[in-house]
């Protein structure tokens, strides 16, 4: 074979952008935005000086009230969602800050839980035919795989996903430029569920592959374990070159929380004040974040709501605001 000095420093220079980018991110942070907050929220959550670096919403559109500093991800949630007459217009429409995008919504769960319920035969061809192609645009989108739920189910799903691909296209199955992850449960739990994925990834094709974490959070847990859990895990997520960025479950008042998660991974009071673990979150007193530690008054009108997600994209999709 000849040797190509050009083709090698070409080549090497295409994988390094490929996989490096994300990891320019101001800081590892990020903002999971689920509708209903004021922009008094937002503007606490992605002013000048908090840390959090990226956000995304569920959809192919950015929030206006989030500056431009704020690097917008786009998702694609589902088939519907990619088969919009204008999605990939929409997309390269966006601020050239956005160039990661994520696909497919827990395609594992069903769409009444938020999840985007798609055979793996069915998501490996869209994104075989209609996702992949777009790596090679004039955008260069960096794309990520599905991102299941963290179970055994997820997994499978996963692998299903991946022999559809290599059915369809024998050679290149389906790329993916970063791996998008969702775990609900304990600090030991998301470090299992990591090394899970990481070991599911460990073909030359994804090795080292930068994992974003979408959704994280713990479940029904008590103020003590709330807080160690999120420090922990941060400190963990922080020194993992792997690990490109992290986004809590949620950013939402107590009130707005649901029965599932429980108000106690809220980041914000009922008055829109940090709550303790928002306080952690956004780094504390070392970037200015600590607040007065507010009364939380109305309390009473803690609402009972399934998984917020699912209220909110169900909401967005009657009415039609991820059509945009
Ligand atoms: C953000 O960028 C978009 C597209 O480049 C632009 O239309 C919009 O005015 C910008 N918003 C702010 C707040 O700078
Ligand atoms: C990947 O595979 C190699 C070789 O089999 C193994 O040594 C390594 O521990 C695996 N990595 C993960 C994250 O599972
Ligand atoms: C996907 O399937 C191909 C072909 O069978 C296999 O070589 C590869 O290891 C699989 N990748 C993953 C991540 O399971
Ligand atoms: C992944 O990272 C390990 C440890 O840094 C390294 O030994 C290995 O060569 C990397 N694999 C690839 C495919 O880059
Ligand atoms: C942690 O969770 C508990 C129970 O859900 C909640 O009462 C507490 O306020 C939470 N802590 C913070 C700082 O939000
Ligand atoms: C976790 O808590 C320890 C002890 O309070 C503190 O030194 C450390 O900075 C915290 N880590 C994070 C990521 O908040």
């Amino acid at each position: 074979m000849r040797y190509c000095g050009i083709c090698f420093v070409s080549l090497l220079g295409h994988l390094v952008g490929r996989t490096m980018a994300l990891e320019d991110l101001k800081s590892k942070k990020g903002l999971a935005l689920i509708g209903n907050l004021e922009d008094s929220d937002i503007k606490l959550l992605t002013s000048e000086k908090s840390p959090l670096s990226w956000y995304y919403n569920w959809s192919p559109t950015p929030t206006n009230s989030v500056g431009n500093s704020t690097v917008f991800i786009p998702l694609i949630h589902s088939l519907d969602t990619l088969k919009e007459d204008n999605i990939w217009s929409t997309l390269d429409g966006l601020p050239s800050s956005s160039q990661y995008v994520l696909t497919f919504n827990e395609p594992d769960e069903a769409e009444e839980n938020g999840g985007s319920y798609i055979s793996p035969e069915d998501a490996a061809k869209a994104y075989i035919e209609d996702i992949v192609p777009h790596r090679d645009s004039s955008r260069s989108w960096q794309i990520s795989h599905p991102v299941v739920t963290g179970s055994e189910r997820g997994l499978n799903w996963l692998r299903d996903f991946n022999e559809s691909c290599y059915e369809i296209d024998s050679q290149n199955g389906c790329p993916a430029d970063f791996i998008a992850m969702h775990y609900f449960g304990d600090f030991a739990g998301v470090a299992a569920w990591l090394g899970t994925l990481r070991g599911f990834y460990n073909s030359t094709e994804f090795q080292n592959t930068s994992i974003l974490i979408t959704e994280m959070a713990l479940p029904q847990g008590n103020e003590e374990d709330n807080i160690s859990m999120l420090n922990q895990t941060m400190t963990y997520l922080d020194g993992l070159d792997y690990v490109a960025g992290y986004a809590w479950f949620g950013a939402f008042r107590k009130k707005n929380a649901n029965e599932w998660t429980g108000d106690g991974v809220s980041l914000l009071e009922n008055d829109g004040d940090l709550t303790s673990l928002g306080e952690k979150y956004l780094g504390g007193t070392t970037s200015d974040f600590k607040t007065d530690g507010g009364s939380d008054s109305d309390s009473g009108s803690y609402v009972l709501q399934t998984r917020w997600s699912t209220i909110f994209l169900s909401l967005a999709i009657a009415l039609g605001v991820l059509n945009m």
